[in-house]
């Protein structure tokens, strides 16, 4: 490999982060081949799907851009052996989910598809490899990767040559606005001490974006600088959150504070709307990372700053089904409920961590029918997710009390109540005098995103309760 030339690329994980970042890549840096692995066959046939195309993310605009790359410079493989060999750079892009069992469960990530990863490249990297972390990961983590790189390098057998450096460069993309954020990134961070690695990585960056936003550090700061990123980000909402119950009780409206807030110029006026609790794949799992973090090296008072920033999650997505039961007389045993959206926010069918399933699941508990609609979630996931498996008198298996509807007007029919989850668009101009006329009475909203037309509806006859407003004007 020439200074800071690089030919070919593997992306190891075809999932929400490896996948949009390689296309992005690939459009700008039209002389690089990129080969995107992973283990899961399906997955790959999908990202290879042509007519119909069948991509198993969605993601906007990112259909466009794979199709203009797609068999030309990026490729989607289970070669995962043949991929790793020929890459000048490999990006790990694997899940990293909060562990289930053993030391440090529910807290600490678990690494185990990372190793795996960094073994996978240790057997068959060749020559000079430059391995870069993308998932988002634990701090140190690197050192771990290292480990196993270096001692494959250091092998008497060392056939193929192999040397190795690790660079950190995570990833700050959300989704929902992947395609945007990589294409007009903020920063990039690039952390590690090789300078020949740092530049080749950073050469690849300055097709499109400019050098002054591309930063590096040392491999710590990198890797802190994610979870400090996401943890502050979780804590806007959490805040915004907890003063959306003081302003229900108080009679100030939260989108006027809010509003009135962000203007401040050193506070900003993004991620202050208040919702049903954040969800998604990174916030909880990082700041619980930070928390492990800060808990190995004694510093307990700072554990339990963070832990804060998830209690008032938990608690915010606990009082959304109390009030909904509050204003249905206290009562929603065998009552219809419908839920419209599953996603953990707008713009994407990902559904980790979503609000929606804990909200669900206690409407069940108190013995509601639920109908679920959500535009771009499959069945499945949802009933991943809720997973409530009962017997039946016959002793068959069947999921909890609910249903999921291909439409909002299913959602709707003999419906006590709608509960707005997820903010998408099409909830914006819903013709609620259409769908009121299918519904029990007296016919409830429960609006968590403040996302709905409220004259249309209150026009229509509905009782609304939306976060962070006072119920009954009269009450100011
Ligand atoms: C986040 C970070 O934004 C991104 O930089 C990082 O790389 C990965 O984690 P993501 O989880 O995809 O991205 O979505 P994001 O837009 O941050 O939303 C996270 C959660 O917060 C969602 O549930 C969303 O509904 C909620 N949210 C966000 C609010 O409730 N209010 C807001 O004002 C903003
Ligand atoms: P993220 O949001 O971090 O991108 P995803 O779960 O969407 O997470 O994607 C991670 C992908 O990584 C999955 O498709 C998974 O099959 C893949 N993966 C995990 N371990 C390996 C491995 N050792 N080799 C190849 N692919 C892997």
């Amino acid at each position: 490999m020439k200074k800071g030339e690089i030919k070919k690329i593997c992306c190891i994980g075809a999932g929400y982060v490896g996948t949009p970042t390689m296309s992005i890549f690939a459009y700008y840096c039209p002389h690089v081949d990129i080969v995107v692995v992973d283990i899961n066959k399906s997955r790959i046939e999908a990202w290879n799907s042509t007519e119909p195309i069948d991509f198993p993310i969605f993601e906007p605009g990112l259909e466009n851009i794979i199709l203009s790359c797609r068999n030309k410079n990026l490729f989607f493989t289970t070669d995962i052996e043949k991929s790793i060999s020929e890459a000048d750079m490999i990006f790990i892009s694997v899940n990293t989910p909060t562990k289930k069992r053993g030391i440090g469960a529910g807290k600490a990530s678990d690494l185990k598809w990372v190793e795996a990863s960094a073994r996978q490249i240790a057997e068959y990297a060749r020559g000079y490899t430059i391995v870069v972390e993308k998932s988002t990961l634990p701090v140190r983590t690197a050192k771990t990767i290292e480990k196993i790189l270096f001692d494959s390098q250091n092998k008497e057998n060392n056939k193929k040559n192999k040397t190795f450096s690790v660079l950190s460069n995570p990833e700050f993309l959300a989704e929902g606005s992947a395609v945007d954020d990589l294409q007009n990134p903020d920063r990039v961070l690039i952390g590690g001490n090789d300078e020949f690695a740092i530049e080749a990585l950073s050469n690849l960056y300055k097709n499109w974006v400019a050098n002054e936003k591309i930063i590096r550090t040392n491999i710590w700061s990198s890797e802190l600088s994610k979870l400090t990123a996401n943890a502050f980000l979780a804590q806007r909402i959490s805040s915004i959150n907890s003063i959306s119950a003081i302003c229900e009780a108080t009679g100030a409206d939260i989108k006027q504070v809010a509003n009135a807030v962000g203007l401040d110029s050193r506070i900003g006026q993004e991620f202050l709307r208040a919702g049903p609790g954040f969800g998604g794949s990174c916030f909880q799992k990082d700041i619980l990372n930070l928390i492990y973090l800060c808990n190995f090296y004694k510093l307990y008072d700072v554990a339990n700053y963070w832990e804060g920033v998830i209690e008032i999650n938990n608690w915010q997505k606990s009082r959304i089904p109390r009030i909904i039961v509050n204003n249905l007389f206290g009562n929603i045993s065998g009552k219809k409920i419908g839920i419209l959206g599953f996603a953990f926010k707008a713009n994407t069918n990902d559904t980790r961590e979503s609000p929606s399933i804990n909200i669900c699941k206690d409407l069940l508990e108190e013995g509601a029918n639920l109908s679920i609609y959500d535009p771009k979630v499959e069945h499945f996931k949802i009933e991943e997710d809720l997973g409530i498996r009962k017997k039946d008198l016959n002793n068959n298996d069947y999921y909890g009390n609910y249903q999921i509807c291909k439409s909002i007007l299913d959602v709707a029919l003999g419906s006590d109540a709608l509960v707005i989850l997820t903010e998408w668009e099409e909830f914006s101009d819903i013709l609620w005098e259409e769908l009121i006329l299918k519904m029990r009475k007296p016919a409830w909203i429960f609006d968590t995103r403040i996302c709905i037309d409220f004259n249309r509806a209150k026009e229509a006859g509905f009782n609304i309760w939306q976060i962070g407003k006072i119920q009954n004007k009269n009450d100011i």
